[in-house]
């Protein structure tokens, strides 16, 4: 039978959201146009600058002669401490981070000076040659340490429910234990970068790449004594940020403008990978120590955990980011009676900061852990165990920060994953090669991830944005986020062209820009298309409805029917281009642009009990993994990776698994290969590809099956679509137990492999020789 096609079924069958689109930057970045920081046309006289570094933990500066390094080929100028006009930090939120080091060194690595030469190369020779006197001082470089002496960057924190330790005292069974999981580079492909620009009068340009323009406009007024209206900051794209250009973008920005300022010239800063790693902090690593109480079948009584961050020499974002461990330790359990302490240990480190899941990966890992050694000690399968300990749908579903949990899909996720993995054939299948395979070992792993999202700083839910119609119908979007190639700028297009019912062609997004949209926040806690689609939604619809009103004055009919859909809007019966209406309306004197503003509703946070409803909602998932292990070399194959995840309608499905493939290969890299390696003077040895290991696309799975999960979002999310960009980074976790599933086998499945993460071939060995000698 054939339906004819109606104008009511064209208008609501058009979509411009909810379709899997290529990034909009797709073709530039294959083509190799796509402009970075570094590709923008250097400005004639065009200076370049570098850092000279810290060769000492912790040392008092007694001397410093840096004659070498202005007599060396190229130099312009160098600066320290002394020469920055305004003030000398670029922390984020407590200042305690100096640009530049003052009488005091706190890590190898700590930036000095500042040369600035006609050359990179030149800057860079030059850099090396200054002369540096130390007096050492005792250096703190491990989180154990700092615990030991309660060395911190700020009090320590703790949330407490019910009474734990009485609850921990009668339980039937315990366990009790220590576990490290080691920090994470975030390795962007494009390294830190700052360009600054003197402009007219005082004021500055620099382009930056960096996912907090704002922040950086602000450390940059404040290191040259200016106002903000005097900086405007321009970030068209990152190649990869990661968190690691939330708030470590500004000592570069600084430094470039601090250059710039003092020189009247343009100065361009880029980090070379070696320096990048020495200077920026990282993925925080964590120490924990946790006793916990269950019953016979495997239900958790009573939690008890204790986590100690490196947070490094300074707070950066530590704070809000061991906020979140704490918040994330339930992941998708429920716990009655718990009682959590975190620190942020101070150490002669790099200065820890935001990466990708921001505390979560690290707070949902100790309870994961520990959920498989009560799994093990009961001799049950660990997926049991997990289930048993779900958070309920109408009771036991309160998290132990007070938020109620209204949204709750991870049974029915779960589940379906069961199946589609084939979970139990499997289980069954890696037990009868086990029993056959004395050196190669199998194993297998479920785990679920639950995610809170909202900024864990309440004030930070918001965003702006100006969409601009031209009268020849075209639409130029402005918005708060920064685009580091999660695809924030494609679906913020499909929100603003599916609004005004034109094709994704019409629409183009320009640099994010201090100028335009004031007052950001960063492009973080995955809520980066939430924010800034709602805020672009909200302008394209002001123009929309005055269009409509428009329409209806001069073509007849009611308001609510005016559609916009193919191009063309259309009321009472008529259709018309919508570049036609739009010159009518110009001539009319309709105005065709507007500003919009969102802020996330119904979010509370008391710092201080820890308590409050801190997330707008919760994005769920899922994975299973399967490998084998080399028990005589402690190599090991991800065989096959199965993930389901819950991005609610999804805006763009082919970027949102894109976001589930890349988290998961890079979670696992955190958890496997790549591993921090600091020498006994506390000197970060890693400090490059070469020693630094990340994957490659020859340790992604063969088999990989990615999906995401049929929901919507209960709560008014734009198109009722949920966060996608860290959340799938905890999905790799699955991952990390399947191998320490597969060295218990060692053990026949009675021992738990004392295994701590980086689970490199080191540790797998280390592991499997305690299993062996207990076994
Ligand atoms: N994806 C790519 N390709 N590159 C990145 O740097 N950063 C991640 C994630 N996905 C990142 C990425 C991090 S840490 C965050 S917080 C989110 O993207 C930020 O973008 P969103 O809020 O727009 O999802
Ligand atoms: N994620 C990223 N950045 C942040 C957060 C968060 O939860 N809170 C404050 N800054
Ligand atoms: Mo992402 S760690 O919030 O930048």
């Amino acid at each position: 039978m054939n339906h004819p096609v109606t104008p009511e079924l064209k208008a609501a069958t058009w979509t411009g959201v909810g379709v899997p689109r290529p990034h909009e930057s797709a073709e530039l970045h294959v083509l190799g146009q796509a402009t970075y920081t570094d590709d923008i046309p250097e400005l004639h006289g065009t200076l370049h600058a570098a850092l000279g570094l810290s060769s000492k933990a912790h040392a008092r500066l007694a001397s410093l002669d840096l004659d070498a390094v202005r007599s060396a080929p190229g130099v312009v100028a160098v600066y320290t401490v002394s020469d920055i006009p305004g003030t000398n930090d670029c922390g984020p939120i407590i200042h305690d981070d100096p640009i530049l080091a003052d009488g005091i060194v706190q890590y190898v690595g700590q930036p000095i000076f500042i040369v600035v030469a006609d050359s990179h190369t030149n800057a860079r020779r030059a850099a090396k040659r200054g002369v540096v006197n130390y007096e050492e001082l005792p250096a703190i470089l491990t989180p154990q340490q700092a615990k030991a002496a309660k060395s911190y960057v700020l009090p320590p924190m703790q949330l407490l429910r019910g009474d734990a330790q009485a609850a921990f005292e009668k339980a039937p069974h315990k366990v009790k234990g220590q576990l490290y999981v080691g920090g994470q580079e975030q390795f962007y492909l494009e390294g830190q970068i700052a360009y600054a620009i003197p402009k007219e009068g005082k004021a500055l340009l620099v382009q930056c790449s960096t996912q907090h323009p704002s922040e950086m406009q602000h450390v940059v007024a404040h290191a040259l004594g200016l106002h903000s209206h005097h900086v405007q900051v321009e970030c068209r794209r990152m190649g990869g940020g990661f968190g690691g250009k939330e708030s470590q973008s500004a000592l570069w920005a600084a430094s470039a403008a601090i250059a710039a300022a003092r020189t009247g010239k343009p100065v361009k800063l880029r980090a070379d990978r070696d320096d990048d790693m020495m200077v920026t902090g990282k993925r925080h690593c964590f120490y924990y120590e946790y006793e916990v109480g269950y019953d016979a079948e495997g239900r958790i009584v009573a939690a008890k955990v204790d986590m100690t961050s490196r947070a490094g020499f300074s707070a950066d974002l530590s704070g809000p980011v061991a906020t979140r461990a704490v918040c994330h330790f339930d992941n998708t359990y429920y716990l009655s009676d718990v009682e959590i302490h975190a620190a942020c240990g101070k150490t002669n480190t790099q200065s820890n900061t935001a990466f990708r899941g921001f505390g979560g990966p690290q707070g949902a890992i100790a309870i994961e852990y520990i959920i498989d050694e009560i799994a093990r000690n009961l001799g049950r399968d660990p997926l049991d165990i997990r289930r048993l300990n779900f958070y309920g749908k109408i009771e036991r579903n309160q998290t132990p920060y007070g938020q109620v949990i209204v949204d709750n899909v991870i049974h029915e996720l779960v589940a379906e994953l069961e199946q589609t993995s084939e979970y139990r054939e499997r289980r069954a299948a890696v037990a009868a090669y086990n029993a056959s395979s004395p050196v190669l070992k199998r194993g297998l792993a479920l785990t679920p991830v639950k995610f809170g999202i909202a900024f864990n700083v309440t004030h930070l839910n918001q965003a702006g944005a100006l969409v601009h119609v031209y009268v020849d119908g075209s639409v130029l979007v402005n918005h708060g986020g920064t685009e580091m190639g999660q695809g924030i700028n494609t679906k913020v297009l499909q929100v603003v062209a599916h609004e005004l019912g034109l094709d994704l062609e019409r629409v183009r997004i320009t640099a994010t820009d201090t100028s335009k949209v004031a007052n950001t926040s960063a492009t973080a806690a995955s809520t980066g298309a939430d924010l800034n689609g709602k805020a672009a939604q909200d302008a394209a619809r002001q123009i929309r409805e005055r269009l409509a009103e428009f329409a209806v004055r001069t073509l007849g009919g009611e308001i609510s029917d005016v559609r916009f859909y193919g191009n063309e809007v259309h009321v009472n019966g008529q259709s018309v281009p919508f570049e036609s209406l739009v010159q009518k309306a110009y001539l009319a004197r309709v105005q065709l642009w507007s500003d919009g503003y969102y802020a996330t509703p119904n979010l509370h946070w008391d710092p201080k009990t820890m308590n409050g409803h801190p997330f707008s909602y919760y994005a769920y998932g899922a994975a299973v993994s399967e490998v084998v292990v080399d028990t005589l070399t402690g190599e090991w194959k991800l065989l096959r990776a199965d993930a389901l995840y819950d991005a609610g309608q999804s805006l763009n499905p082919a970027i949102d698994i894109g976001q589930v493939e890349g988290a998961f290969i890079q979670g696992m890299g955190w958890l496997t290969t790549e591993q921090l390696w600091w020498n006994p003077a506390g000197k970060l040895m890693t400090h490059a590809p070469s020693t630094y290991k990340i994957p490659a696309i020859s340790d992604c799975p063969e088999d990989f099956r990615v999906r995401l999960f049929q929901n919507r979002n209960v709560e008014d999310s734009i198109h009722r679509s949920k966060a996608v960009g860290e959340p799938p980074l905890l999905l790799p976790f699955s991952v990390f137990f399947a191998i320490r599933d597969a060295i218990s086998a060692v053990g026949g499945h009675r021992v738990n492999p004392p295994l701590n993460a980086p689970a490199t071939s080191e540790e797998i060995l280390r592991a499997i020789a305690a299993v062996e000698a207990a076994a």
